[in-house]
């Protein structure tokens, strides 16, 4: 008997996966996984939409930053689905920081810094629908 649920996921491919020409690659390995990709947009964000998302670190001292990267160019969203799907794509993305993500993630494979570290997923099955409904209206 299986134990995993079907959940839903906000994925986001951040502005550098798209300069550097990435999206194609980072897709093709949450297809490879298994997970279905159901919806997908390319959106430019306003520090608006960026300031609620990010809400939780806007006291960290890399925020300004963080705002000044998310802006810089257009990010790729969707939404993931599949078994476990929350902690599968954070399995699959690697660590936050990049000198811990390991090689064969997403991040430790192409990320050289932490700021630009080329995707987002939410942390939680709760996070994700309330990110999916930031971002999809849903
Ligand atoms: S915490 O408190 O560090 O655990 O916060 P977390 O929920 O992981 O979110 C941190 C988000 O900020 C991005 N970011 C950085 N984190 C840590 N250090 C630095 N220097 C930094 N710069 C940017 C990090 O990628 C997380 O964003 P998302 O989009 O969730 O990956």
């Amino acid at each position: 008997m299986t134990t995993e649920k079907t959940e839903r996921t906000y994925i986001m491919l951040k502005p550098d996966a798209l300069k550097r020409g990435l999206i194609g690659e980072i897709i093709a390995r949450i297809e490879k996984k298994g997970y279905k990709i159901k919806k997908i947009k390319t959106l430019e964000l306003d520090e608006a939409i960026l300031k609620e998302h990010y809400a939780h670190i806007a006291a960290r001292p890399f925020f300004p930053s963080l705002l000044q990267y998310m802006t810089s160019g257009p990010v790729v969203a969707m939404i993931v689905e599949g078994p476990d799907a929350v902690l599968g794509m954070r399995i699959l993305m690697g660590a936050t920081k990049f000198e811990e993500a390991l090689p064969g993630t997403i991040r430790g494979d192409y990320a050289f810094c932490t700021t630009e570290n080329l995707i987002h997923g939410s942390d939680s099955p709760e996070n994700a629908e309330i990110e999916i409904a930031r971002f999809f209206g849903e």
